[in-house]
């Protein structure tokens, strides 16, 4: 089986780069046509989407799984058109010229699709509302994915965070390191959920070569805010050496921090209907952040 995977640097594709090669023959793509170890790999610029079809036709894949994104949330309100290019117009391309070869697209899409104004975690049935301009690109793109006819999985993640890449995980353990007292919003709620855990999901998902096209929803279980966030990753991370100290982690309100793009107030994903149809347990945020900790401390040795 081969398997082309897009978006190979962000920190999904990073960590899909693990999780792919035991399922078959891996072609990597990126926006350079380099793997962040600088070895040369495909090019994909999915600011070029008229360039994908050709790619998918020279590799021939029976797979492709796409992990790139413009995923710059406050960028996007003042950039629409390259959004939209490459949230909602490169997939829509990729997934036509996967169906016409028969391959099965696997698409990432965000809990962004939602308005946030949920009292429980959203299911993949319930009606999207993005606030903004990134949360309605992707939706765009999972229209585009459905439109195109062919096998496709789309996989709705949230708060995606790893060892790898500018994510919230990286900067909270940066300014640990050179403040005393860190300020984190603690009235969004979401579930945050590692790139690992999504690709080692997708794995497993890929092995069991289910028929149906769809829409999934693949995050951790439970909810918390980026201060309950920050304050479990300063725990850790302390814990294994890695700081020196525990700084205060001090509550603020979304308020204090105006950003360019409204943020949905609630974001949790049900996951309910992937663990049930691929019988494929998730963990809790809590153990999924312990992992992470637990490999890096084990590869540091
Ligand atoms: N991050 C989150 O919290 C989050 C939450 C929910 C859903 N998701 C979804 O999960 C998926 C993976 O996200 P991630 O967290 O891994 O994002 P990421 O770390 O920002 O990686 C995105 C990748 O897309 C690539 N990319 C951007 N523009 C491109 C272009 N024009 N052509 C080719 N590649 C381009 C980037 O390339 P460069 O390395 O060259 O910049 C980067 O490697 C995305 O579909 C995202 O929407 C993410």
């Amino acid at each position: 089986m081969r398997i082309l995977l897009l978006g190979a640097n962000g920190q999904v594709g990073h960590a899909l780069r693990e999780a792919l090669p035991a399922l078959g023959e891996l072609a990597c793509a990126t926006r350079g046509g380099r793997l962040s170890d600088g070895t040369s790999c495909e090019r994909a610029d999915f600011d070029q989407p008229d360039a994908l079809a050709p790619l998918i036709a020279r590799v021939a894949p029976d797979i492709v799984v796409n992990a790139a994104a413009y995923t710059a949330v406050d960028r996007a309100e003042d950039d629409r058109e390259a959004a939209y290019r490459i949230n909602a117009e490169a997939p829509g391309v990729l997934a036509a010229a996967c169906a016409r070869r028969g391959a099965l697209l696997v698409h990432y899409s965000t809990d962004y699709v939602f308005d946030g104004r949920g009292t429980r975690p959203y299911r993949e049935d319930d009606s999207a509302a993005p606030l903004g301009v990134y949360g309605a690109s992707k939706l765009a793109g999972e229209q585009a994915v459905r439109a195109a006819g062919g096998r496709h999985m789309i996989l709705r993640t949230a708060w995606v965070y790893g060892l790898h890449g500018h994510n919230f995980l990286r900067s909270i353990l940066r300014l640990a390191g050179e403040r005393d007292e860190l300020r984190v919003v603690d009235d969004q709620i979401g579930t945050p959920t590692s790139a690992g855990l999504v690709a080692r999901t997708t794995g497993t998902l890929l092995t069991q070569q289910l028929r149906r096209s769809g829409t999934w929803h693949l995050a951790a279980r439970g909810e918390t805010s980026w201060h309950g966030l920050a304050v479990s990753i300063v725990e850790h991370a302390h814990a294994r050496g890695m700081l020196d100290r525990i700084p205060k982690v001090a509550p603020v309100a979304s308020s204090e921090y105006p950003s360019r793009a409204s943020r949905p107030a609630y974001s949790c994903l049900d996951s309910g209907l992937l663990q049930r149809e691929f019988l494929t347990p998730l963990p809790c945020w809590q153990d999924d952040l312990a992992r992470v900790f637990d490999t890096e401390h084990g590869r540091r040795g």
